[in-house]
């Protein structure tokens, strides 16, 4: 079973999807931890499910780097597999990034390369984009430049908000997410049974 540790900075509902797609067999992966960079309230899927939880915060003035070292040895004590940035809302130092690569995952609410960055479902509002959408994709040194794992496209309706979209984009990231990680552990199942 895939051991994945899940990263998030917010209100986890991708992360509780996932727990949901786990539990119920459609994903053969074990989420082991859950962190943060904050007391997010996300956190409580993972309570809720006895999974163990850690905060890393980046203290105000703090050197990125060192954050990023104490970061990956609290992920690291839980030797997984693959670490998935589900709405984990920091960058990441270069190093964390060679340290868990290419077994690093980002969900991003548009269909990269269209409006990388933090406020990519707000972007494609203000762009008059007609469709967006969801991507997952390898983390890599850039701000959403790795590897297109998946993508599926969302249409944005004219009544639509920043939320209304997010909302409907999320159903689709969680969709793309599962069907990823499904494939990498039947990919680990048979580099194992060889
Ligand atoms: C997702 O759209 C993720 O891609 C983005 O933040 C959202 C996370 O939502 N960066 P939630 O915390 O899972 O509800």
């Amino acid at each position: 079973m895939l051991r994945v540790v899940v990263l998030i900075s917010g209100a986890g509902s991708n992360l509780r999807a996932f727990l949901d797609d786990c539990n119920a067999g459609n994903v053969p992966a074990t989420v082991v931890a859950v962190g943060s960079d904050v007391n997010a309230p996300g956190l409580e899927h993972a309570h809720r499910h006895g999974i163990p939880t850690f905060v890393e915060p980046l203290a105000t003035g703090e050197d990125r780097e060192a954050w990023g070292k104490r970061l990956a040895a609290a992920i690291e004590s839980f030797t997984p597999d693959l670490v998935i940035l589900s709405g984990f809302m920091k960058l990441l130092p270069a190093s964390f990034v060679e340290r868990f690569a290419p077994m690093l995952l980002n969900t991003h609410p548009a269909y990269l390369p269209e409006f990388p960055g933090a406020h990519a479902v707000r972007d494609a509002l203000e762009a008059g984009a007609t469709e967006t959408g969801a991507s997952v994709i390898v983390v890599d040194a850039g701000i959403d430049t790795g590897p297109i794992l998946a993508q599926s496209r969302v249409p944005i309706h004219d009544d639509d908000t920043e939320s209304t979209l997010h909302d409907r984009i999320k159903i689709v990231e969680r969709k793309l997410l599962s069907a990823v990680v499904r494939d990498i552990a039947s990919r680990e199942d048979s580099i194992e049974g060889n």
